[in-house]
């Protein structure tokens, strides 16, 4: 992604309140060479303060009124309707109070990003200073994360640790955390959108492909990001220098060995026999050897997923 003003990723920037962070996101991006833009604003109450910075400088902004009971989906297809018009390609969540449902992250996973005021895992949802005040914490600090169904749960991309200080109160804390999130939050969405081919990058993008798939999930597996299918087994790994082997790739089930030979001979630059996983058959595709083919890898994802998953799954259509 370019610096270039006419080709800055556009993100949309969802709040609820203050807009703090929205502000911080806006102010860098006004710095010639930021990769982004904030092609949108939303909120979901008119009465969020943000939005009165956001149109003082200039920003489109939309304000929605909160759902009733029992509209949530309807209030969400409106965002995905507000978001597609503006052109962004990433959800930005600041201050955004509002959890969005499995069927929303699903239909933009691995596009959705949120910043919380806490080292995650640790004080998740509500009241964080509090409970790191609570819990006696030395260190508390922010914490930008992909976002998936689970409330703060998503995969980390960085965090600011902040030191408590002696009779800190909830309130002091807070704004030493906010001075942390500023700094950090427009950093990482720029290292985020900057560099499609690095492998942080890759990574969010395999996210995007294998969490879109039916019942997929995320967890580590011996330090590398695995890829499940809930009730089933593995079907991908983003396997990263694994044992300093210098290389980037996915490896994903073929139908046994014959195939990964067979695989291997026809395009040795792209294909190799990976380490522990080859002998069951597991094949590596290299993701540090030229432009990624992603349409290719989301086949060879949907074909794993499939091997992966129990049959009421494997058997879906889609
Ligand atoms: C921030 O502390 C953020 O971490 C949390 O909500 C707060 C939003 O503040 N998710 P602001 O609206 O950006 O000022």
């Amino acid at each position: 992604m370019s610096s270039d003003p006419a080709l800055r990723a556009r993100i949309a920037v969802l709040i609820s309140g203050r807009g703090s962070n929205m502000a911080a996101l806006f102010y860098a991006s006004q710095a010639k060479d930021c990769p982004f833009e904030i092609a949108v604003v939303l909120a979901d109450n008119p009465a969020a303060e943000g939005l009165i910075l956001a149109q003082a400088e200039g920003l489109l902004t939309v304000a929605l009124s909160p759902p009733a009971k029992g509209e949530r989906a309807a209030f969400e297809a409106r965002l995905t309707d507000h978001i597609a018009d503006s052109g962004a390609s990433l959800i930005v969540l600041a201050g955004f109070m509002r959890v969005l449902s499995a069927d929303f992250v699903a239909a933009h996973a691995g596009r959705i990003v949120n910043i919380h005021p806490s080292l995650l895992p640790a004080h998740k949802g509500l009241h964080v200073h509090q409970a790191v005040l609570a819990a006696a914490e030395t260190v508390t600090g922010c914490t930008v994360h992909l976002v998936t169904a689970a409330l703060d749960g998503g995969p980390i991309m960085a965090q600011t640790r902040v030191a408590v200080i002696d009779n800190d109160t909830p309130e002091t804390l807070a704004a030493r955390v906010m001075l942390a999130e500023h700094q950090l939050y427009p950093r990482v969405i720029a290292e985020l959108v900057a560099a499609p081919n690095r492998p942080d990058a890759q990574l969010n993008k395999l996210r995007e492909i294998a969490l879109a798939l039916p019942a997929a999930a995320e967890k580590l597996s011996h330090g590398s990001p695995g890829f499940f299918v809930e009730g089933g087994k593995f079907f991908a790994y983003f396997s990263q220098n694994h044992h300093g082997d210098g290389i980037t790739a996915l490896l994903v089930k073929a139908s046994g060995v014959e195939e990964q030979s067979q695989l291997i001979e026809n395009d040795p630059e792209l294909y190799f026999r990976p380490a522990y996983f080859g002998p069951s058959g597991w094949i590596g595709i290299r993701l540090d050897v030229g432009a990624v083919d992603w349409a290719h890898i989301a086949d060879w994802l949907t074909r794993s997923w499939r091997m992966s998953a129990p049959k009421r799954l494997a058997m879906l259509p889609f």
